[in-house]
């Protein structure tokens, strides 16, 4: 949540914060607001409630004074509602320090009372600016930012990034992050700042990682990281993979609909290079888990959260099946606090497309403390999960600027397809020959997806007719389960509309009581050449909701004709074998939700109350 960008260089600064704001808004979009040193010794801010397009309406009218030094912010609420004087950044030393912050102050309660005690008074309600009246008082006593911020973080609690500047310091931004993201932008007499590097790929695609309890001094020519012991600290470099266009809309009416375009080419990034001469899986960057380890492993754990989570429950059919192992799947949040029982041949997945979820990134630093192994499946470079895990197989499905994950889910089922295939492989529960032919089936899943998009036109057209529909439900079996989920919750965090997904062999035991007439119900139908005969049983359950008046919208293989006499609509998919079909029948429903939002004439991508990556727990 909340969006950071701080820079320092050549360039005009309103420029640099503006546009790397612009790329950061999907992480929290209630207010905006930046400070700029004015290079003639002074701060300038501004701020406002609202989306990132009324500061730069304002800023437009009425322009503060160009600087080469400034920091950006973009808020999702957490403390204090939305407002223009809740609105970061927030000021300390009298006005002459400027502070943003991402993430929670546990023990603000605390350091506000002290504050207050020591007569300063507070211009908001946000945590934030108790940060900023420490690092001013701190400040005060030593007369260097980097110094100030040192002294300030060691006293906070919880999780943040804080960046600052003071206008005694011209060409010094600082930043300092505990368990909140921050990664730095290398450029030619220009540093940045930034939650990811979309923050600043306009103009570098050279970056640093920063790490836990760390804190960075930027200025035009130099980098300086010291842990938060004021001990120099050796960053890591890396080069971003992606450039600025693919960040833009190009075209498209929404982030979303170009995102949705990209499913084919999520699903064969994430597979290239993946694939060894002889047709077989081999992930290059599993040889942090060595062999030894993968046959050792007597269980899968999945840790995730909403729609990565649903990947993980479509990974888990896999898994199981191909590497004979037990893999449960659990939500991040819930994982930690019940006290889970691993052991070191325990190994633990986290899905996040961000690699910032806090409640994954705690679940996975839980199982590390409890001796298990850790994969991340991440489709963030430089992100924290990776950092904190054994190995990384990342989702090459390139940035999600949707608030609501499309692309990324089609590539880390994906991810957990080729893992699962890896794994059994290595532990002998896969022979060669089926392990090459599921590869052939999984390389022919891009073109397949082609498919499934350029016929999309129907379920638009549905989409619309039903912008006016109160309710939907999902029904789906095995693999198609979690795809219901996942239809039903696109439908509701982009168009505000009651939906819900069900296993269909649960329908009987209580939601069949939701049907009544005109009842709109999405069936995944799984293939008839199912080997658990599921087609025939799915089709007896569309038959009981359409025998209670449900209007039946089924997603079923092209030539399956046992559906066409009980649904009212008929979406095609190509035909694929059962564990390949999630991949191909979450298209329709991606579509429907965008879609049907569009209808309702909804952003469909800045839903309301919604950040695309959720730091705070
Ligand atoms: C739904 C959605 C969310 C995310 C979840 C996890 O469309 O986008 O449910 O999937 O917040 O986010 P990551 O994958 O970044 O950990």
């Amino acid at each position: 949540m909340c969006g950071i960008v701080g820079y320092v260089g050549s360039r005009g600064s309103i420029e640099v914060l503006m546009g790397g704001l612009k790329r950061l808004e999907y992480r929290g979009y209630d207010s905006a607001g930046v400070a700029v040193l004015d290079g003639h010794g002074g701060i300038d801010t501004r701020k406002h409630a609202g989306k990132l397009g009324i500061l730069s309406d304002d800023l437009a009218a009425t322009p503060l004074h160009e600087g080469t030094t400034g920091i950006g912010h973009t808020r999702w609420a957490t403390h204090g509602g939305p407002t223009d004087e809740n609105a970061h950044p927030h000021l300390g030393d009298e006005g002459r320090l400027a502070l943003i912050h991402n993430g929670i102050i546990e023990n603000f309660g605390e350091l506000k009372a002290e504050l207050l005690e020591r007569g300063h008074s507070f211009s908001s309600e946000t945590d934030s600016e108790v940060a900023a009246l420490l690092v001013g008082e701190a400040y005060r006593e030593t007369g260097e930012l980097t110094a100030a911020m040192l002294q300030v973080v060691n006293r906070l609690e919880g999780a943040f990034t804080l960046l600052a500047v003071h206008a005694d310091q011209p060409d010094v931004v600082v930043g300092a992050r505990r368990n909140s993201p921050l990664v730095i932008g290398l450029g030619e007499g220009e540093n940045f700042l930034g939650s990811d590097v979309a923050a600043f790929v306009a103009y570098t695609r050279s970056a640093m990682e920063i790490g836990q309890d760390q804190l960075v001094t930027i200025r035009p020519d130099s980098v300086e990281v010291i842990g938060f012991d004021g001990q120099p600290v050796e960053a890591k470099t890396f080069e971003v993979n992606w450039d600025a266009s693919a960040a833009e809309k190009g075209g498209w009416p929404s982030f979303m609909a170009k995102e949705i375009s990209e499913e084919p080419e999520a699903v064969a990034k994430t597979i290239l290079g993946r694939v060894d001469d002889s047709g077989l899986v081999r992930i290059p960057e599993l040889d942090g888990l060595d062999e030894a380890t993968l046959r050792d492993i007597d269980r899968v754990v999945v840790i995730a959260c909403g729609t990565a989570a649903y990947a993980g429950m479509v990974g888990k059919y896999a898994i199981e099946q191909w590497a004979r192992v037990p893999v449960d799947v659990e939500l991040a949040h819930e994982f930690r606090y019940r006290e889970p029982v691993l052991s070191e041949r325990t190994l633990v997945v986290s899905i996040s497309q961000s690699g910032e979820t806090m409640d994954t990134l705690m679940a996975v630093k839980y199982a590390r403390e409890q001796g298990a192994r850790t994969l991340s499946i991440c489709n963030t470079q430089g992100a924290t999960i990776p950092r904190e895990s054994d190995a990384v197989v990342y989702t090459h499905a390139g940035p999600e600027v949707a608030v609501a994950s499309t692309k990324a889910f089609v590539a880390q089922i994906t991810a957990m397809y080729l893992f699962g295939l890896q794994l059994g492989q290595v532990r002998g529960t896969l022979d060669e020959g089926r392990a090459r032919g599921l590869v052939r089936e999984l390389q022919a899943v891009p073109e397949q997806l082609a498919s499934v998009l350029s016929s999309g036109e129907r379920i638009r057209e549905l989409a619309k007719w039903m912008a006016d529909t109160q309710s939907v439900l999902f029904l789906g079996r095995h693999v198609g389960y979690p795809v219901a989920l996942e239809g039903a919750l696109k439908l509701k965090e982009l168009a505000y509309i009651h939906a819900e997904g069900f296993a269909a062999g649960e329908l009987k035991h209580g939601p069949i009581a939701l049907i009544e007439p005109g009842q709109i119900v999405f069936v995944i139908v799984p293939s008839p050449r199912d080997p658990n005969s599921l087609h025939a049983k799915v089709v007896s359950n569309i038959q009981e909701i359409r025998a209670r008046g449900a209007r039946v919208i089924a997603i079923a293989e092209a030539g399956d004709a046992a559906v066409l006499p009980y649904a009212d609509e008929v979406i095609r998919i190509p035909l694929a074998s059962p564990f390949f079909e999630p991949l191909l029948a979450v298209v329709p429903l991606h579509i429907f939700g965008m879609e049907l939002a569009a209808a309702k004439g909804l952003d469909v991508d800045q839903p309301r109350n919604l950040a695309k990556s959720v730091t705070v727990e």
